[in-house]
């Protein structure tokens, strides 16, 4: 199944998934939301931190720049680059109001303006060429990924950066059998330790069968380039279980 034509993964994705993340999606993150921050550093064994550092370190910023969170969640990436840039005019997207409204809680602790819009990516309600840079963190495999990059590169100024960090699938025969033996651990170990509640139960066997079939680092690369993004950079770690990307659009658009 890891071995799809490119060109059919994002069809085969979509009809395997598309019901969970229709129906089930929204209260699987409506009962983590409380939890979701510590929850990701029992699920990566501490490495949470690591991963935020890292892509952060991938991320140029320049002052007074608009900027958007694609799936902001709780808001720990617009969060993190406001603390690096305050001059940002950061603005975030996410389905779940749950999520949202603990990232607002998170922003104004720190005393950040987020400027929150509760809704589906797959249709960003800003107008063309709005903002200078547009993140997207540990989320596209819950998304029609072409549909949702083709809508950031639309947003996105000439010359605006797409940066994108999420945990992808591995090729290496003998890595991708300990990932996801390990990814069924941490996500049976944080069921366990905060109880969670039906729906994310039920979704146990989805968050792991989604990266199987999701996008290679190489293959994520391809379908950047496809979608008109210039100036595309991978850098992959951890046996190309994460990647990380950056993706311009092209400054004559
Ligand atoms: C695993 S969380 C990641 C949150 C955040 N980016 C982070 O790195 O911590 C995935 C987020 O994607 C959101 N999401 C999933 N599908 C979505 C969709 N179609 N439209 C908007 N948000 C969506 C969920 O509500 C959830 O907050």
């Amino acid at each position: 199944m890891n071995e799809l034509q490119p060109d059919l993964r994002e069809s085969v994705r979509e009809e395997r998934f598309g019901t969970v993340w229709v129906n089930d999606l929204d209260q699987v993150f409506a009962n983590v939301a409380p939890y979701y921050d510590v929850a990701n550093y029992v699920a990566s064994m501490g490495l949470w931190g690591w991963f935020r550092r890292r892509f952060m370190r991938t991320i140029e910023l320049h002052p007074n720049e608009k900027g958007l969170d694609v799936c902001a969640g709780t808001n720990a990436i617009a969060i993190a680059l406001l603390k690096r840039e305050p001059t940002l005019k950061m603005h975030a997207i996410d389905r779940s109001a749950e999520m949202q409204a603990v990232g607002q809680k998170n922003a104004h602790a720190l005393g950040f303006h987020i400027e929150s819009t509760i809704g589906d990516v797959h249709t960003l309600p800003f107008p063309d060429k709005y903002f200078d840079i547009i993140t997207l963190q540990f989320a596209s495999r819950h998304l029609r990924v072409k549909e949702v990059f083709s809508e950031i590169h639309r947003v996105l100024k000439p010359g605006g950066r797409f940066y994108h960090c999420d945990m992808l699938r591995p090729t290496n025969r003998i890595v991708a059998p300990i990932f996801y033996a390990y990814l069924r651990f941490t996500l049976w170990l944080t069921a366990l330790v905060f109880r969670s509640g039906y729906s994310a139960l039920h979704c146990k066997q989805y968050f792991v069968h989604a990266l199987q079939m999701f996008y290679s680092v190489e293959e994520l690369s391809d379908v950047l380039k496809t979608l008109g993004y210039q100036d595309v950079s991978a850098k992959s770690a951890m046996f190309g279980t994460m990647g990380f990307h950056r993706a311009v659009k092209p400054p004559q658009e």
